[in-house]
């Protein structure tokens, strides 16, 4: 009969593991989960008496402020939790690697092996373990063939697939209503039977018509696929964007007139500045590295395409700003709005905003910075990273991170929308306007502002995705 899961360890506190294990605890009152990770820093805050946690997410302080410390526990002793379960989800990130073989192609499996060997190493009894983190195909035979070859003698080790699909900012509702929960495992009775343990924790809320079971290697392309084809739809409306910039044509009205067929459907059709977030390009890289390995260089061409198109997305946008404002931004200030990836989150994981900004600072602009939920450390390290010939100082002598929007608006050449916050929608931007240099220019990346009122205030506006009307 499949094992009854009353104890759940989850390796790695970070986006994913963090959100996901807080709602199943919260969900499952009758399973004690603990959330390990390497990082104390990280872990004090999931503690933090006064719910600053580590990541920002609508929603998500309040699952924890219900569970913490009643079935939900946040803790730096790995090898105890991994001990005490029943079942592990494996969390931990796996970045694209930086050097070596597969090198800006290959996602590093560093974390993924040293937490596997680690459970390998101290767990005492049979385990479920389950991938979670964004995986390259075979990663759970790879997880299966350590857990093997290192643990003791007479423990059993069941390998599931259970990619996560949830949204930065929409976490806690992905969560609590998804579209679906794939489970992935071999088609033995063994793996029919961990699969089935893992549907019984999930099943505490989740329909069951809407928990798939499938094939260990289909549930891991399946979640490459899903991120791939949904980049896809973005790089696809994008190109077009460049085409109504290029006509009269509005990609509002094209992407809607678009979805209206329900073989295409109308979510994630916004033209933007390009997708950013840890997960769409890495995902994609990941696909095109398979199909490379696999010997299928067409379609690894097919997929790299899709990133080649974000890129230039970016690069066509930066090169409007700069056109725009009379060929030279040398000396000019630029007010970037927004800095997170997208609206919702602090994240800044493959941020198109870091992309703009760099290009400002190579024009040898002023760059002036604001978003609601980014740490100034954290864009510091950004931009850093981005400009890595550049020593911080002078970069620091570029670039001036405001408290506020307003504060950020006001007195510059040029106001770049790179994310989606609502907050930039309120501002006022007739008082913006009184204190800018003239003429005043708005380039909205996110298409959120009404064009023609901040025209009628005396802006000049260029919006992504609309050309000149005629
Ligand atoms: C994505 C997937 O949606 C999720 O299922 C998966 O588990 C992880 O990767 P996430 O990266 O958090 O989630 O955010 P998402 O909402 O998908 O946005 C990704 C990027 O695409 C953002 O930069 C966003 O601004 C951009 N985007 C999204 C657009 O430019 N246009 C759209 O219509 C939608
Ligand atoms: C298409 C559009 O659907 C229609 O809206 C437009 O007005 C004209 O072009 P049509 O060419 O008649 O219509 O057929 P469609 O059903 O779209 O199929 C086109 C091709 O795609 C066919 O060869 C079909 O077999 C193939 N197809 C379709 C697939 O291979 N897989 C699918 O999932 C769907
Ligand atoms: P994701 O977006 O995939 O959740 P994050 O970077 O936000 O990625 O989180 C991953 C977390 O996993 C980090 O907090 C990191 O410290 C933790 N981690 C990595 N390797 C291990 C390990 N071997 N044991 C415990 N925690 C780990």
């Amino acid at each position: 009969a499949p094992v009854t899961v009353k104890k759940i360890c989850c390796i790695g506190a970070g986006y994913v593991g963090g959100p996901t294990c807080a709602v199943i605890a919260l969900k499952c009152p009758d399973i004690t989960v603990t959330i390990v990770d390497l990082n104390k820093a990280r872990i004090d805050a999931w503690n933090s008496p006064d719910y600053k946690l580590p990541i920002y997410e609508p929603g998500l302080d309040d699952v924890v402020k219900q569970a913490r410390g009643r079935n939900l526990f946040f803790s730096t002793e790995i090898d105890k939790a991994i001990k005490e379960a029943d079942l592990i989800f494996v969390s931990v990130n796996t970045p694209t690697k930086k050097s070596g073989v597969g090198a800006g192609f290959a996602a590093d499996l560093n974390y993924v092996e040293s937490a596997t060997r680690r459970i390998a190493a101290v767990a005492t009894s049979s385990k479920i373990v389950v991938e979670k983190s964004t995986v390259p195909m075979r990663t759970a035979e790879s997880m299966r063939t350590i857990l093997e070859a290192n643990s003791k003698p007479g423990l059993r080790f069941d390998i599931l697939s259970n990619p996560e699909f949830l949204a930065e900012g929409t976490a806690i509702g992905d969560l609590f209503a998804p579209d679906r929960v794939l489970i992935g495992s071999l088609q033995t009775p063994e793996g029919k039977s961990a699969a089935s343990s893992l549907i019984d924790v999930y099943a505490h809320w989740v329909p069951k018509e809407r928990i798939l079971t499938v094939g260990l290697w289909s549930s891991e392309l399946s979640k490459l696929a899903a991120n791939a084809m949904l980049a896809q739809r973005i790089s696809s409306i994008n190109a077009l964007s460049a085409i109504c910039e290029a006509t009269g044509a509005n990609i509002d009205e094209v992407a809607h007139a678009v979805g209206k067929d329900s073989r295409v459907g109308p979510k994630f059709l916004r033209a933007s500045v390009g997708f950013g977030g840890s997960c769409f390009q890495k995902d994609i890289l990941n696909l095109v590295y398979l199909s490379e390995s696999l010997h299928l260089p067409e379609v690894a061409a097919y997929w790299r395409q899709v990133v080649t198109m974000n890129e230039y997305q970016k690069r066509r946008f930066s090169k409007t700003v700069v056109d725009t404002l009379f060929n030279t931004i040398t000396g000019k200030n630029i007010t970037v709005l927004g800095f997170a990836f997208k609206a919702d989150t602090g994240d800044t994981r493959e941020s198109a905003a870091i992309t703009l900004i760099r290009d400002f600072l190579s024009e040898r602009a002023r760059v002036t910075i604001y978003d609601p939920q980014v740490d100034e450390a954290q864009i510091w390290l950004d931009l850093q990273e981005a400009l890595p010939d550049t020593p911080l100082e002078n970069i620091k002598k570029q670039v001036i991170i405001a408290p506020s929007a307003l504060a950020a608006a006001s007195n510059t050449d040029a106001v770049v929308i790179a994310t989606e916050w609502k907050e930039f929608v309120e501002i006022d931007w007739a008082a913006v306007y009184g204190t800018m240099n003239k003429p005043a220019f708005i380039f909205d990346g996110r298409a959120i502002l009404d064009a023609d009122e901040l025209r009628k205030i005396g802006f000049t506006v260029k919006t992504i995705g609309r050309g000149v009307a005629f």
